[in-house]
């Protein structure tokens, strides 16, 4: 594929999503202000990048991307949770996101939690339910047992308590690492897993993409905070000098604008290197892992 038809297929796919998402939510029989609420954070827009990372992988082993419709919107759906929470003035103290005014600003604290613990719980109930039988049962507990993994404590949880535990102090890189490897790196990188699972991927192709998505889960952060920085509001949709303000750790404040950027390309050669060490199709993921390195929101 050359660059724009990948163009085509990720807009093609990212339309899919966005239609999906919405029938998700209306078809819930629960009060309307929680509908809302959750519909809301997730129809303010994003760039969906995780799960055209699932369909995008499934098209690299040539299969068809509708088998992966449900868990990757069961993805975006928690990864939306994750960022209504961490918005929190208990967590970030955030009062813009996706370019609309945060969650708990239009619905309140108890509601916001609410809405994060309902797209939480719905998107392992649209895991289990998905496409009918065309999925063994044994293929569908794996993708369970390894979102719960990448989102839970052992994951993104995780990540986001050493991520408040280390606001003011002075983290080690390897500490560092370890924040971002598991606040974004494991959801991210999930995407990528849960593709391949639903690929029928070897277990060493398993391993190459762990290896890939890891890589390319711990540069989407490091841009992330680069963006802090560099970014503008308007692009960006959520406030610049969060991190600043928060006294978070991050990559610039460790190493310097520069040396984050030098552990960026580290980061995206390395995804390459493992990406291209797969026997499939490469074109969309190597476009991702540029998408990710160069975005501006
Ligand atoms: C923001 O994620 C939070 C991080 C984990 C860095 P995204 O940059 O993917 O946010 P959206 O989904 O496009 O709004
Ligand atoms: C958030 O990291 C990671 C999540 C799990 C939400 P940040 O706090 O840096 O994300 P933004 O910058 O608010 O999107
Ligand atoms: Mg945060
Ligand atoms: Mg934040
Ligand atoms: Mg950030």
């Amino acid at each position: 594929m050359g660059q724009s038809e990948v163009e085509q297929f990720l807009s093609f796919q990212k339309n899919k999503i966005e239609e999906q998402l919405p029938k998700y939510i209306s078809k819930l029989s629960a009060p309307k202000i929680i509908k809302d609420s959750m519909d809301y954070s997730l129809e303010a827009g994003g760039k969906r990048i995780r799960p055209l990372l699932l369909l995008g992988t499934l098209h690299s082993f040539g299969k068809d991307e509708n088998i992966g419709l449900s868990t990757a919107c069961a993805i975006e759906m928690i990864h939306t949770y994750s960022l209504i929470h961490d918005d929190l003035p208990s967590m970030d103290d955030d009062d813009l996101r996706r370019g609309k005014p945060t969650n708990h600003k239009v619905f309140g604290e108890a509601i916001a939690v609410l809405a994060g613990d309902g797209l939480l719980t719905y998107s392992f109930q649209l895991v289990s339910e998905s496409v009918g039988n065309t999925i063994s049962p044994e293929k569908k507990l794996l993708l369970i047992t390894e979102l719960a993994k990448a989102a839970g404590p052992e994951g993104m949880v995780g990540g986001q308590v050493a991520d408040m535990e280390g606001e003011g102090a002075v983290l080690n890189l390897d500490e560092l690492e370890y924040i971002h490897r598991h606040k974004t790196g494991k959801l991210l990188a999930y995407s990528v897993i849960a593709g391949a699972i639903l690929a029928d991927a070897t277990s060493e192709q398993l391993d190459k993409l762990t290896q890939f998505a890891h890589h390319l889960g711990l540069a989407f952060q490091i841009r992330d905070d680069i963006l802090d920085i560099e970014g503008t509001e308007l692009v960006l949709g959520k406030p610049v000098g969060s991190d600043t303000g928060n006294h978070k750790n991050t990559y610039p404040a460790l190493l310097t604008l520069e040396g984050a950027k030098e552990k960026l390309t580290f980061h995206i050669d390395e995804a390459k290197r493992f990406l291209y060490s797969v026997n499939m199709k490469h074109d969309i993921l190597d476009y991702m892992c540029n998408l990710i390195a160069s975005r501006d929101h």
